[in-house]
């Protein structure tokens, strides 16, 4: 554990009390100079520390940035998020960042955060919005002992995760719409990217994005989104840990996770069908070649969407968008 981690870990046990800079020099083993050097980068981090000239320093609130620090107090998690965590305070995309990474060698569990993203990409070539310190830009690299055809699963997968954790922490209504959008009243609050690269016929890392707005407020959003994206602030007008939200993502992406590698995606996609609620409603589906509209008769093992039309034909769709 580096010094800063060790410091911050004494401020936080004396939140009542100020404690000295001598005591947290004998403590950490370093100079008093040392210790009010680290304290100025806390701060610069946007950390709360009051500091008294001769009598110490007093923690007051922990930084709203996603540092990988705060990130991984508490974490509940065995590997993701265990190894590196990448902090940008702006980056094109954290997609592309975790892509480089991977084919660099990193490790599974390895996570890219960022305040804001300047190209920040959604499926089928469509931009990701995301403004400064205000929502939740990650991408999580994976290694998966799956196979490649098995890779729609995993965004399912992904979406049941953040559902769960969003269910958890407010009583808002969470609805996944296929594949992977997460709504609220209709609105979109989280998208997911994933991305493969295989090797012959193993796959050799995933890198599922995630983006969610968080604390955006009203009018945050460009005019191209404002009618269909949401946040939680906006849902509930409640301000969210970021960090926190994080380490919940990470604990039910986990879980299930290690659950699709042992018994596969059987349960998974049956927790899917349960949180979007599309089994049995009439929908249109925009796809690369047609519109098909009809009735949801079913989500496949393998994440098809299943409609029969209005003359009781049957289509089985890999992918599209769809509207109800
Ligand atoms: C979609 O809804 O089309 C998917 C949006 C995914 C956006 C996230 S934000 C973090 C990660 N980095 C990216 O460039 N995209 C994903």
């Amino acid at each position: 554990m580096n010094t800063r981690k060790k410091l911050l870990i004494e401020l936080k046990k004396n939140t009542d009390c100020l404690i000295s800079g001598e005591t947290l020099s004998k403590t950490l083993n370093i100079s008093r100079a040392a210790v009010s050097k680290h304290i100025a980068v806390l701060k610069n981090a946007g950390y709360l520390i009051e500091s008294s000239p001769k009598k110490g320093y007093i923690f007051k609130k922990t930084s709203d940035l996603l540092l990988p620090d705060e990130i991984t107090e508490g974490l509940k998690t065995k590997v993701l998020g265990r190894k590196e965590i990448f902090y940008f305070d702006c980056i094109d995309s954290t997609n592309n960042k975790a892509k480089e990474l991977a084919s660099k060698g990193a490790e599974e569990g390895t996570l890219v955060v960022a305040e804001q993203q300047t190209a920040g990409r959604g499926r089928k070539g469509r931009s990701w919005f995301s403004e400064t310190k205000q929502g939740i830009c990650l991408s999580l690299i994976l290694r998966p002992l799956i196979p490649p055809s098995q890779i729609s699963q995993m965004t399912l997968m992904t979406a049941v995760a953040i559902a769960e954790t969003l269910s958890d922490l407010s009583d808002i209504d969470i609805k996944i719409k296929w594949p992977n959008d997460i709504l609220v009243n209709g609105k979109k609050l989280s998208g997911i990217l994933t991305e493969m690269t295989m090797e012959i016929d193993a796959i050799d890392y995933v890198v599922v994005g995630l983006g969610l707005n968080v604390n955006n407020p009203v009018n945050t959003f460009n005019d191209e989104i404002a009618e269909i994206a949401t946040s939680l602030f906006i849902e509930t007008g409640l301000n969210f840990s970021r960090t926190r939200i994080i380490r919940d993502f990470l604990y039910w992406f986990e879980k299930y996770y290690n659950c699709a590698q042992k018994d596969g995606f059987t349960s998974i996609i049956k927790r899917w069908k349960e949180l979007s609620d599309i089994i049995g409603k009439n929908v249109t589906v925009d796809t690369a070649a047609s519109k098909i509209s009809g009735n949801v008769i079913d989500i496949t093992g393998d994440g098809i969407l299943v409609l029969k039309d209005n003359h009781q034909k049957t289509h089985r769709i890999i992918s599209g968008d769809v509207r109800f």
